[in-house]
Parts: C-alpha cells; structure tokens; sequence
C-alpha cells in the first residue's frame, strides 16, 4: 500500500479522505482491517524519485510515498499478528543500518517484519542521492546480493554467541560489526522480492521468500510461478520454500453490474491530462510535450528517458501495435499499472476466482491492492474473506505469531 490505491483520480471521489493519508487513524484502521481479515502481512511500497520531475504532480496525483517503517510501527502497535513488509532499497542505503532496522521492527512487533528488497528503478531518484544517474541494473542487482548477504550475516551473528560480530570484505561493501540486540525473533525477517528481469528473477531464486510480481492472467502467473520455481531449484533451494504473490487489484459491489459502474466512476475522476501524468511520472519522461492525440512516440521515448531500452518498449509496444494515442494508452495504463492483474465484479466471483488461480497453480497467494481504500478493503474483509474461509484458502485465525509462521516459511532461529 502507498496512498489511498492506484487509482490516479481516486481521490476526487466522494467519499474519499485524501487528507487521511497524512494522519495515523488512516494506518491504524487499515491495519485493523488486515488483521480482522487475517492476512498474512501489509505490505508498503516505497519510492525515492523526486517528485518535480515528468509530470509528478503529488497535489493532483494523492499517492505520496511516506516512510514504510514510521508508518508498519504505528500499525504494529495496534495489531498482534499480521506482518509488516517494508520496501527498502539496496542502492540507496548501507546495509548495517537496514539490518538494524529491521531487526527492531521484528522485536518491537514480535516477529512480524519482512523486507521487500528494491533496487530503485526510477532513474529520477539518483539526484535525490547526489549522484547524476541511477546505477546500471546489473550492477545494482550485483550490489543488492551482496547488500543482503551482509544484512543476513549481522543477524545470523546475533543468535550465534561464538561469533562476536561479522568481518566482510566485499565488491561493495567492507563491514566490521555487530547488532546491538540479544536477539532478533525471527532470525531473520522474511525477505520479499518484486523484480522482473532475468536478473531480478535469479536475484530472487537465490534470495526471496515470497515473490511480489505482475501477472495479469492466470496463464502469466502459471508460466512465471514455474519459471521461477526452476529458478529456485537450480539454485539449489526448495521451491516450496519461496511463495509467489502476484498484485491483484479489485472493485467489489454486490452485483456485476455495480462494480463495473464503480469502476467507471473512478476512472472518470480522472481525465485525459491527470492519466498523462501518471504515466509520464512513472516513465520518467514528460509526456505531456505532445498532443494527447498523437500516436505513442515510442522512439523518442527510449532515446530519451533513461529507464532501460527494453523495460519501456516492453511496456509500451502493446499500445503501439494496438495503434492507441497517448491518452487512449495512458488511460488503459491508469485502470492496470504496471501490468497487475484487476477484478471487477463480486465477492463470490471474487472468492471463485482466487480459489482457481490457486488450484491452477497461478500462485501461492495474492498481494492485494484495493481499488480505493479503505472501503474496497473492508468490502473485501467482510464479504470476500469469509467465502475464502469456507474454502478452507484462509486461516479462521492465525495458528502462530510471526510472519514466517503465517508463510509456513521454516523459522530460522
Ligand atoms: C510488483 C513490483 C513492485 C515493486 N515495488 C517497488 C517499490 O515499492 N519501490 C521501488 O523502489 N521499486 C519497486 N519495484 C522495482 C524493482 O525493485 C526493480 O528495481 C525493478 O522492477 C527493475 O528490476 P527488474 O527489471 O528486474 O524488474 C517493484 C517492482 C515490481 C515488479
């Protein structure tokens, strides 16, 4: 979560609270609701981009990306089970300290953190960090295995009492140290990677526990659950041992027809200019120079933004053979970012739905992304969760207290 969903005209709804982002109640009530719904973690994104550049307009747009740990602390202290996922980034950051972090999130929670390790994609977060341009994805992926290997050896030091503290002499990083805990309740806290590459795939066979990715139909989770499940085997690991949550976003109403009408409220809070935007924001490169009119530019695009050549024409080259014009594409992109699947209809279809791509072997599990929150939320918690429960794919209550409990991921303590 970041925000109120991903919705970029969200906010202008009429019942939405787009203020509430900024205040504590907001936190606490979702986590509530994610504990009465009995999911195994929350789970906060977090960007490091500038926010003046390509379009961003965070007055218009209502996601801000506020800092995961500050607000996973407040929600933990109201909550006694779910788990606390926070997006950090390996580039931008020093491993003793995001060590530290998290080891005091899982002591100050019981044994509930989990570390979504990025990479930093935007190439408009390096000014932030002194630096001209982002580093080359190979390299940071090089830095984010070793970053981790040096986090997961001061906690494996931790339970170890022979070992007074580590001594690491790396490509990237030279640490002497120790953490100053007794202990850490999980061991290590669960890690979580969201990468797509080939190198972010082995990255994560080599590394993750569970797995946020895209997957827009069944078929697409299918051939990336097996995907990766050979990854994880070549690398030595047991597949069973690294679950696969793929985004899902919804939009519930009591009939089919209530919830497409919903969602086409929602994406007309948003006109052609505030879609132009989004996406602008996200490709790091102005889109708003052209006529909303035109046909998708995409050469001057890859010559000009700096995200790699072929992640943008992956993710633009649909739209071109479709022959869409940029606010046609940018609208689409509006109701699906970044390619994750969406569902509009009911809680029983919902429920049916998520039991299939179970038994299809689609996934291991979902990461949730309401459509508008909180309401989508509680919808789901009151109406979806329970048909779930009848199917035996959801806990009545949670049977241990920690998040690696909650994964059926072996404790490493
Ligand atoms: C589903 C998903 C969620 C992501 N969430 C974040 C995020 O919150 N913050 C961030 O800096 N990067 C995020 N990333 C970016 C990845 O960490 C990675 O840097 C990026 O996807 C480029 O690597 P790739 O080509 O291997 O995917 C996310 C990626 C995916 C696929």
């Amino acid at each position: 979560m970041q925000g109120i969903g991903f919705y970029p005209g969200g906010w202008r709804h009429k019942l939405a609270q787009p203020r509430s982002v900024f205040d504590r109640s907001y936190y606490e009530e979702v986590a509530e609701l994610a504990e009465r719904g009995r999911f195994d973690a929350i789970v906060f994104g977090d960007q490091l981009q500038g926010r003046d550049a390509a379009g961003r307009t965070p007055e218009r747009l209502a996601i801000p990306t506020l800092d995961p740990f500050t607000l996973l602390s407040a929600m933990g202290a109201v909550t006694h089970k779910v788990g606390l996922v926070a997006t950090v980034s390996t580039t931008y950051n020093a491993p003793i300290g995001v060590a530290e972090r998290f080891a005091s999130l899982d002591l100050a929670s019981g044994g509930r953190a989990g570390w979504n390790i990025v990479t930093t994609a935007h190439p408009n977060s390096a000014p932030n960090f002194g630096e001209s341009e982002l580093m080359e994805k190979g390299l940071r992926y090089q830095r984010a295995e070793e970053f981790v290997n040096v986090a997961t050896q001061l906690w494996d030091a931790v339970d170890d009492p022979a070992r007074p503290g580590i001594a690491h002499k790396g490509q990237w990083f030279d640490v002497e140290g120790r953490l100053d805990t007794p202990y850490v309740p999980q061991g290590r806290p669960v890690l979580v990677q969201a990468g797509q590459s080939g190198d972010g795939r082995d990255f994560a066979a080599r590394t993750a526990e569970a797995i946020f990715c895209p997957a827009a139909t069944l078929e697409a989770g299918q051939a990336f659950r097996t995907d990766i499940r050979d990854r994880v085997a070549r690398a030595g690991r047991d597949p069973d041992g690294v679950k696969i949550m793929p985004g899902l976003a919804f939009i519930l109403a009591d009939s089919e027809e209530g919830a497409i009408a919903k969602e086409r409220e929602l994406l007309e809070m948003a006109d052609d200019g505030l879609c132009i935007e989004y996406l602008s924001e996200s490709i790091g490169y102005d889109l708003t120079r052209h006529d909303a009119t035109d046909l998708i530019p995409i050469d001057t695009i890859v010559a000009e933004c700096e995200f790699p050549a072929e992640d943008i024409r992956r993710m633009l080259t649909p739209g071109v053979e479709r022959g869409q014009s940029i606010a046609d594409y940018c609208r689409g992109y509006a109701r699906q970012p970044r390619g994750h699947a969406i569902f509009v209809g009911t809680p029983e279809q919902m429920a049916a739905r998520m039991g299939h791509w179970i038994k299809e072997g689609g996934c291991d599990g979902f990461t949730l992304q309401p459509g508008f929150m909180p309401e989508e939320l509680k919808l789901f918690v009151d109406h979806v969760v329970p048909l779930l429960q009848d199917q035996n794919l959801l806990r009545r209550d949670y049977e241990g207290a920690t998040l690696r409990s909650h994964l059926g991921l072996s404790s490493r303590r």
